[in-house]
């Protein structure tokens, strides 16, 4: 039995292999965020130079961030909130759990969104809706779409109820079992697709974009946005890798476990690139395009190709496939909550996490149309959710964890959960130590100030 037995008599579901954890987690972190946003971000902020400041930031703040969410988790085998009562009892760092729920509501609703809009394009792409369709017209059709009520909230639903079907499974039986095999798919269609992009006449310019840095084209916003993305992408700073790690078995070696979630995750964001660069320099398309570059730039960039369709089809499948193994992760942090804090049964726990989670998605769908006029702070709601909880909670999450662990967490413990009770290795941890202490915390409070105009760069 693969269940991991915790205080004596409390049983808990949890993952079996060591393969499945990773599949899971890197399932968590591999997205839109890889797929969707990394992308048009490099694009945005001048292709190389912004990735090499991204992939500092994954190394020296998101992986020991994610370590330390892993061993809080392992170490008390509870959720968001009950992991930190556990481990400092009486005191006020329980309140990181109730962030990062807010986080995750926030994130999953509008995650929801556009993880409907992935499962409608796929649609689209096995229809042949694409076929024939000018650039303008490709675009109206994705202005037209998310800017209509029922479609964009009708695909919104169905992508929720499948969250929430896996999730009521449970860990082994639902999220390990299905992870295993979607992550591995994903890998396969992204390995296709970077082939063709690659061979495509046209797309050394693009491979250049990605390989030869230019400093002078990398800003301020640059490096925040890089590091804002990094916690996105590793689903760092709200609990999810804390609440996967409580579901690992104690003979998992947390440090090598989060350096393959790590490695996998920029891995995938830079195979992406290499899928969508070299098409979008080979057909002449603006790399900075924006959000739209993959929904209106990429359906016309298979149309330009031999075996277009095709490849459209398995480019949306992609997309919806690693929507969908992040949300699940999104969703376990509120189901793993609910039913620690009020015991009632998973399958409820689920049911009134997505209702309300879907509800809260709504007006976000509804940004792009009917309530686009609803703005606040000049962003409309679904812009304000991400902002909030993107830009704000999980870097603000990821702050005091790496506190918690440097500063408040007992060394005895973190040994002992990092070395699993002295039978194996861990001889950076000294390197960790000065990670969580200093650097990690250091780096994200600077750049909060940043934001926040009281330092300029
Ligand atoms: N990491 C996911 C992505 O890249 C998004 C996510 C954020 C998942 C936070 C869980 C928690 O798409």
């Amino acid at each position: 039995m693969g269940d991991v037995t915790v205080n004596s008599n409390v049983s808990r579901d949890g993952f079996t292999t060591k393969w499945g954890i990773i599949a899971a987690a890197a399932g968590s972190a591999i997205g839109l965020g890889n797929i969707w946003k990394f992308p048009y971000i490099t694009g945005i902020h001048g292709g190389s130079a912004f990735i090499i400041v991204y992939l500092v930031c994954i190394v020296a703040i998101g992986l020991p961030i994610m370590l330390s969410e892993l061993l809080i988790g392992r170490r008390t085998q509870k959720g968001v909130i009950g992991s930190f009562k556990k481990l400092a009892p009486k005191s006020s760092w329980f309140l990181i759990g109730y962030m990062g729920l807010a986080a995750a509501f926030m994130i999953l609703a509008f995650y929801g969104v556009v993880a409907g809009w992935t499962v409608d394009y796929t649609v689209k792409a096995l229809t042949g809706e694409f076929t024939g369709k000018s650039a303008e017209q490709l675009e109206g059709m994705f202005d037209g779409f998310i800017g209509s009520t029922a479609m964009p909230i009708f695909w919104q639903v169905i992508f929720m109820g499948i969250t929430g079907l896996i999730v009521v499974a449970g860990i082994k039986n639902g999220i390990e079992k299905y992870t295993k095999i979607l992550m591995p798919i994903l890998l396969v269609i992204l390995v296709m697709l970077c082939v063709r992009s690659v061979t495509l006449p046209g797309a050394g310019a693009g491979l250049a974009f990605l390989l030869e840095p230019d400093f002078s084209k990398l800003s301020a916003e640059g490096v925040i946005a890089a590091l804002g993305h990094a916690f996105f992408s590793l689903s760092l700073g709200m609990g999810t890798l804390l609440t996967y790690g409580s579901y690992v078995r104690k003979d998992n070696n947390l440090g090598n476990t989060a350096v393959n979630i790590t490695f996998a995750d920029t891995f995938i964001a830079l195979l992406a690139g290499v899928a969508i660069f070299p098409a979008v320099f080979a057909f002449g398309i603006e790399p900075g395009a924006g959000p739209g570059l993959v929904f209106i730039t990429l359906p016309n960039v298979f149309m330009q190709m031999p075996l277009g369709s095709f490849f459209a089809i398995a480019f949306f499948v992609l997309l919806a496939i690693a929507a969908l193994t992040s949300s699940i992760s999104i969703l376990e942090v509120v189901t793993t909550y609910l039913c620690e804090q009020s015991r009632i049964s998973r399958v409820k726990a689920t049911i009134i996490a997505i209702i309300a989670i879907t509800a809260l998605g709504i007006p976000c769908s509804l940004s792009f149309g009917a309530m686009s006029e609803f703005k606040l702070f000049d962003k409309n709601f679904f812009e304000l959710l991400d902002y909030i909880s993107a830009n704000i909670l999980l870097p603000l999450g990821g702050m005091l964890i790496a506190l918690f662990v440097g500063w408040k967490l007992k060394r005895k413990d973190l040994e002992d959960e990092l070395t699993n009770g002295g039978s194996i290795q861990a001889a950076w941890l000294s390197t960790f130590m000065i990670l969580v202490r200093v650097v990690a915390p250091v780096s994200i409070a600077f750049v909060f100030l940043h934001g926040l105009g009281l330092i300029k760069l």
